[in-house]
């Protein structure tokens, strides 16, 4: 039997589903029963029937979907899968900038550790922090741990005072503005379509932000025939997928993640069978960060 019908088999013995986040190997996003960006994998991860999930992502994304459903098993194929910008900031700093602030909501991207979230009033993702933010009473908001996001969403809502962190994606990070300009002048007509996790200098000459499954949409939805894609090259996959006629620039320098590039199709084969790379949550950990998860779903609904 080949891997694919291999995987298939053990999924039904197993009940299990799988989740794959876009910037995965294209094998991967092929094969998965669901694939999106962060916000819709974790309301899917949320409410699936089934005992056991394989997420193909990277840590805060398995670990979200154990604390939001402690009775499953989540496994992830390489537990070592792990997101840097995720450690960018810390339970003190917040606790700090609490203390000198009154009328404060700690603002946490998805994309952190489950003790960060502990600390912190709600969750956000790039795809309804907007929204969130906006419907939040406080005036002022401490947003960890990426800046670029902070200051996307900050210049949105004038009337909230915001406090930033220093943490930010080295992916994103990694494109240069010089060699987005230089696309720009190779196709003059080409939308730039970025992730708000990008430098300041990219997004102030992309023409639209949004989280991945938005950028997908914003490609799919519009009836140009080439866009600059300012985000990890995994999107290219559905991109592509759905606009085959479509063409789709990269940075010179290709952003990629090499975490989300440990997930493989051998190594999901390995945790269906043998149960390994458990997601696992101290209960103490899991029941400070629920409530940050479960307002974030509350207020994007
Ligand atoms: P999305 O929520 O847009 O899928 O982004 C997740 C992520 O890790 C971006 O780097
Ligand atoms: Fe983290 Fe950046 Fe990878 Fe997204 S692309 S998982 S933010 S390192």
């Amino acid at each position: 039997m080949d891997i694919i019908n291999e995987i298939k088999e053990l999924k039904k013995e197993k009940d299990a589903i799988i989740l794959a986040h876009y910037y995965v190997m294209p094998e991967i996003q092929e094969i998965a029963d669901f694939v999106g960006d962060s916000f819709y994998l974790s309301k899917v991860a949320a409410k699936a029937p089934e005992k056991t999930i394989v997420f193909c992502g990277v840590s805060f994304m398995g670990e979200s979907a154990k604390i939001l459903s402690p009775e499953k098993i989540v496994l992830m194929p390489d537990i070592s899968a792990d997101c840097p910008m995720a450690h960018m900031c810390d339970a003190d700093t917040i606790e700090q900038v609490k203390k000198e602030y009154d009328d404060l909501a700690v603002v946490c991207y998805i994309n952190s550790t489950a003790e960060l979230k502990m600390h912190s009033d709600v969750c956000v993702t790039s795809s309804n922090a907007l929204q969130i933010v906006k419907a939040l009473p406080q005036k002022n908001i401490f947003f960890i741990p990426d800046k670029n996001l902070a200051h996307f969403i900050a210049e949105k809502v004038p009337e909230k005072h915001f406090i930033f962190n220093e943490g930010f994606c080295p992916t994103h990070e990694k494109m240069r503005y010089e060699e987005i300009l230089e696309l720009k002048e190779q196709h003059p007509d080409a939308p730039v379509l970025s992730h708000p996790e990008c430098a300041e200098s990219i997004r102030n000459i992309s023409d639209f932000l949004g989280s991945t499954s938005q950028i997908i949409d914003y490609a799919t939805e519009h009836s140009n025939k080439e866009f600059i894609i300012c985000t990890e090259i995994g999107v290219n996959y559905e991109l592509e997928t759905k606009n085959p006629d479509t063409k789709f620039y990269y940075a010179k320098s290709v952003p990629v993640c090499p975490n989300m590039k440990k997930n493989s199709l051998e190594k999901i084969l390995h945790v269906l069978k043998t149960g390994e790379n458990e997601v696992v949550v101290d209960e103490a950990v899991s029941k400070g960060s629920i409530s940050a998860l479960e307002m974030m779903h509350k207020l994007a609904n």
